[in-house]
């Protein structure tokens, strides 16, 4: 097992789960109801999908794919270009919260759900294995050290247990506590 990549994966199982309840809430138009959930929900893709998991993919695995074929680069330059993409959406939804303006806080929600949707099941199911493949042994461990050190020096140590607890009781104040919906069994 890849240490450096199943703690990335991991993070997605959170970011998955933040972005499944947006975009039911998102769909409802619920957005002054959850006022204060929607500027947790705004910090979250701030502070953990960008600066905490993007953050990290970019400093700790990506630079290995200059090590791989000729597609993997490639393809790790189109995921970088995502990740501005969602910081660019992240700041819309911001500002749009700041604003008050729901008509484009919905179009920005639910474009970046479907942005990092898409996003997540690239990594997953094509880069990340790829990835897998070159970053074994020393290089894993020294991968996953340089993480642990990004995240003491800039998060510190109870943040990742913080968001995951945030995506948690965002989905019981949301949908309601102990319900797992049929969309989330579907996929
Ligand atoms: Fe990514
Ligand atoms: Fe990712």
């Amino acid at each position: 097992m890849n240490l450096t990549i199943t703690m990335l994966s991991y993070d997605h199982g959170i970011i998955r789960q933040v972005l499944d309840v947006l975009a039911d809430l998102a769909a409802e138009n619920a957005f002054d109801r959850y006022r204060s959930e929607m500027e947790k929900v705004s910090e979250f893709l701030l502070n953990f999908m960008d600066k905490y998991h993007h953050g990290r993919e970019e400093l700790v695995v990506f630079p290995i794919s200059s090590e791989g074929g000729s597609e993997l680069p490639e393809k790790v330059d189109k995921l970088i270009q995502e990740h501005r993409r969602a910081l660019e959406l992240a700041e819309n939804i911001a500002a749009a919260l700041q604003a008050g303006d729901n008509e484009s806080l919905r179009e920005n929600c639910l474009e970046i759900v479907a942005h990092m949707r898409d996003h997540i099941k690239e990594e997953e199911e094509v880069v990340f294995p790829k990835l897998e493949e070159l970053l074994t042994g020393d290089k894993d461990c020294d991968a996953f050290e340089l993480s642990q050190s990004y995240v003491e020096e800039g998060f510190g140590e109870s943040f990742p247990r913080d968001m995951e607890e945030f995506a948690n009781r965002f989905q019981d104040a949301v949908w309601g506590k102990g319900v797992i919906k049929f969309s989330a069994i579907k996929d």
